[in-house]
């Protein structure tokens, strides 16, 4: 979703997350079998102070759908990060952070300030997300409290530009 419009200048230190990324994943956690991923994940702008982030999994043996999600990053002042996502299992995720650049490197770090399910969403306390862009490699990670256990890693992703 990027409209030809110029990138909003709150959204400079993101420049280099814009467009679509395609890679391989692993996940894990103590309450199920290790499992692998292909991913696709899209941040768009429209010119307006935020990205669109759409992501959406696969099983890599059968291609068919795993995990989605859709949300917006909202930069703020001094650096700070604002995300919102939704997904299909009932969650929502608000989340606080920072972008910064270490090294070469962008790094997007979060963590929810609030996590929310529907009534029949699985119980999710806690969230962390990390998102790396060096050139044309992007590693996303994700850890969470859920299912009665402590903040865990679940999901690593190398994905490549596309
Ligand atoms: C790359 C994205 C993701 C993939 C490929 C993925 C894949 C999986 C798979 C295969 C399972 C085990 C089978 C199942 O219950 O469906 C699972 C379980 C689970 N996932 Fe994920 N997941 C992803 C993202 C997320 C996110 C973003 C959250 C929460 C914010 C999440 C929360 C959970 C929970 C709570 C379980 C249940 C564990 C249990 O039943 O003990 N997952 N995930």
């Amino acid at each position: 979703m990027s409209s030809g419009a110029e990138l909003h200048a709150s959204c400079e230190a993101l420049a280099p997350l814009v467009g679509t990324w395609r890679g391989p994943g692993e996940g894990h956690y103590p309450t199920i079998p290790d499992f692998s991923y292909l991913e696709e994940l899209t941040f768009g702008h429209v010119g307006k102070p935020f990205l669109s982030m759409t992501q959406r999994t696969r099983d890599p043996k059968t291609h068919a759908p795993l995990h989605s999600e859709v949300g917006y990053l909202r930069p703020q002042p001094h650096a700070a990060m604002e995300m919102v996502l939704t997904q299909p299992t009932g969650v929502v995720e608000i989340h606080i952070g920072s972008v910064a650049e270490v090294g070469g490197s962008v790094v997007v770090d979060l963590r929810t300030e609030r996590v929310e399910g529907t009534r029949t969403a699985k119980p999710i306390s806690e969230v962390r997300r990390r998102i790396e862009v060096v050139g044309d490699t992007l590693v996303t990670e994700m850890w969470m409290a859920a299912m009665g256990q402590p903040l865990t890693h679940h999901l690593r992703a190398e994905l490549t530009r596309a």
